[in-house]
């Protein structure tokens, strides 16, 4: 079976089950999406381009932007990001503040929002147009320039969010913030509030399947090592507290957001996106984790 007969028959297999998810309401905006949203696209190396459902449709990305601005970070300072925060599992919710007392505020990865928040505070340091250059880096991952931030997303998330307010005042309490608090989270929200469609966010992640070069123009945007090491962290760190989980079952390198959708890559082959807004008790989304599992187990090919 080649990719798209295996993504026909697993859309239409998760499209039936009964969704055990719940929307991520601690968001007000996320409360108010039409959680019966279900859509996926695969974008391969080969050049194929397949969506099902919902794919053309935007939704708000929330934590898989996070790889991005690790990429971006990256990319302008290499390996000395590594002083800031760390590349192990936290094995713990993606907004908890638990470790950073015992680890001196230094965040256990970049995919907690603890660390999100670390490599939001090094772009500011580092861009002198810090949101424009963010957006401009990812828009020409695929060329796509109608990428953007969502203001009534991050407005929302703004008004409620005293847990990533508590982090940041935290993580600088131990020094590890350089700049405002304000001007830090203001960006973070802003990353968090991209709003991408499955088509799109399986083309500008191909890159990582393409060991760091873009496949729209050549653009090496990350060298292989680098890219190595991102999808390494995806692979470990991407589902927080059910990282493991996506591994056993899974065997891709991914990344979850709360607004249900996930990003996965198998290096060499394809990047691969989901969307269904409902998510599991650990913050992933519901159907789009077993729709992943589905479309290994029957393509029999993962990382593994
Ligand atoms: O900071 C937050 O809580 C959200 N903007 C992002 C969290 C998220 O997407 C976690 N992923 N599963």
């Amino acid at each position: 079976m080649n990719h798209k007969e295996v993504i026909q028959e697993v859309f239409k297999k998760i499209s039936d089950i009964k969704d055990e998810g719940k929307l991520a309401s601690y968001i007000p905006e996320l409360a108010n999406i039409d959680a019966t949203k279900f859509g996926v696209h695969i974008s391969t190396t080969s050049s194929l381009k397949h969506g099902l459902g919902n794919f053309q449709e935007k939704f708000s990305i929330q934590s898989i932007s996070k790889v991005l601005s690790l990429c971006f970070a990256y990319k302008i300072l290499g390996e000395a990001i590594w002083d800031r925060l760390g590349v192990e599992p936290s094995g713990t919710a993606f907004n908890s503040l638990v470790q950073l007392e015992n680890d001196n505020g230094i965040p256990r990865n970049p995919f907690i929002n603890a660390g999100a928040i670390v490599i939001s505070d090094i772009l500011i340091s580092n861009l002198s147009n810090p949101k424009e250059d963010l957006l401009a880096f990812i828009r020409s991952l695929s060329g796509n320039n109608d990428i953007n931030y969502s203001a009534k997303i991050a407005a929302s998330e703004k008004s409620v969010g005293y847990r990533n307010i508590a982090l940041c005042n935290f993580i600088k309490s131990f020094g590890n913030i350089k700049n405002e608090p304000t001007k830090v989270l203001d960006f973070y929200f802003d990353l968090c509030s991209l709003e991408l469609s499955c088509e799109h966010l399986s083309d500008l992640f191909l890159f990582l399947a393409n060991n760091g070069k873009a496949p729209h123009n050549n653009n090496q945007i990350l060298t292989k090592s680098q890219s190595k090491r991102i999808n390494a962290l995806m692979q470990t760190c991407g589902f927080y507290d059910e990282s493991g989980e996506f591994a056993f079952k899974v065997g891709l390198a991914g990344k979850s957001g709360v607004g249900g959708g996930i990003i996965a890559i198998l290096p060499n082959q394809y990047s691969i996106a989901v969307w269904s807004p409902k998510l599991n008790e650990k913050g992933n989304s519901y159907k789009g984790m077993n729709f992943l599992e589905n479309f290994t187990t029957l393509s029999e090919q993962s990382i593994f």
